[in-house]
């Protein structure tokens, strides 16, 4: 019996509801998989602050070092806002990260067919999107030296400093490219070299790195202009490979196109432990309440059963049911669809859950 233990971080806000329904998926799994998932539940964010005065311990990011995967909910509180960088939630999970080496994060945005009216823009412009960032998750400005505040002639100043090297630079563009070439093998790097130099020696090296991949069709596009294209003509996208700013940003702007960012998964892999979260942040007007969309984090657990343990039949049994759920009309309060059912976190991930078994189960049946 194959044995996964996975290191549960619920975090804030939404965060320990969607958890929940993570681990109830993946304790319905282990039967028909022949998997034992061990689960260990650690404090993070704030969360963590509150019990410890730190956003995440040293022996968090231990276990998290000697499991086979992470999954985390949310991190972010607004009691915490005035709380110094190195006392807040957020830099609990930047420290993850940095911990993990989780340097390449994959964003996946793809329309469900049945929520082309849930999203923002016209349904002309939206439908058929399917495309995925590639985000560089532990360099760039969130991580470069010098950073902080200090007094410059007589004023208060702070300044943080974007850096990335070409190897850096060279291992994010591998993936991307690999990822490209399984898909529809387009790549689009996205930066601002007009002004950046940083930008200007990561064209260079994404280039340089083109030639290793000669089926996948590579174009640069500025950031300003990225920003735009996503709401004038996403389809054009394939795979976005970016750095870590501007990836948070255009990552959050392509999720809205797909009806609610409730739906959006997220990956970040590296060398060690990969790393498992939705992309939505807490929410805290609606903690607690039995709203937030379980979605996210299903669509996660796909990921994780797609990238890291290699059991394509599980990830497709769990997008399966999202997309029938949302067929038959079931959705959370963030999807104001005119004729379904709206149902709670628990009810929604229950009924996926359930429905994901069973097209698992199937799957094996017909082999
Ligand atoms: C994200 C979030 C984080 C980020 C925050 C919570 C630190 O916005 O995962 O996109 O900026 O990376
Ligand atoms: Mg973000």
């Amino acid at each position: 019996m194959e044995v996964k233990k996975i290191i549960t971080l619920p975090g804030d806000g939404i965060g320990p509801e969607v958890v929940a329904q993570g681990v109830a998926l993946l304790k319905a799994f282990g039967g028909p998989l022949e998997m034992r998932f061990e689960f260990e539940e650690h404090p993070a964010g704030g969360a963590c602050l509150k019990q410890y005065n730190e956003p995440i311990r040293e022996e968090t990011l231990e276990a998290c070092r000697q499991a086979d995967a992470v999954l985390l909910g949310a991190v972010g509180a607004p009691e915490f806002d005035n709380n110094p960088a190195h006392l807040r939630p957020e830099k609990g999970l930047l420290k993850l990260r940095a911990a993990l080496g989780v340097y390449c994060n994959l964003r996946p945005a793809r329309l469900y067919n049945t929520l082309a009216d849930a999203s923002p823009l016209k349904k002309e412009i939206v439908s058929g999107i399917d495309l995925m960032v590639v985000r560089e998750l532990t360099g760039g400005i969130y991580f470069g030296e010098p950073a902080g505040f200090l007094e410059k002639n007589g004023l208060r100043t702070s300044l943080n400093t974007m850096v990335y090297d070409e190897n850096e630079i060279r291992r994010i563009a591998r993936k991307a490219f690999e990822l490209a070439a399984k898909r529809r093998g387009h790549l689009t790097s996205v930066d601002k070299a007009n002004v950046l130099t940083v930008s200007q020696l990561w064209r260079k090296v994404v280039d340089e790195v083109a030639e290793e991949y000669p089926n996948v069709t590579l174009s640069h596009m500025l950031v300003d202009n990225c920003a735009m294209q996503l709401v004038r003509n996403p389809r054009q996208f394939d795979v976005i490979l970016t750095g870590n700013l501007f990836g948070d940003i255009l990552s959050d702007e392509a999720s809205v196109l797909t009806g609610s960012i409730g739906m959006l998964p997220s990956a970040s892999l590296g060398d060690g432990t990969p790393l498992y979260e939705p992309v939505h942040g807490s929410a805290p007007d609606i903690a607690g309440q039995n709203k937030a969309n379980p979605v996210a984090m299903l669509a996660s657990l796909a990921m994780m059963f797609q990238y890291s343990f290699d059991r394509p039949e599980a990830a497709a049994a769990i997008e399966a049911a999202i997309e029938e759920m949302l067929e038959a009309g079931f959705h959370t309060a963030d999807l104001n669809l005119p004729d379904g059912h709206c149902l709670g976190t628990k009810e929604m991930g229950e009924k996926i859950t359930g429905t994901a078994v069973k097209r698992l189960q199937e799957s094996f049946a017909t082999v």
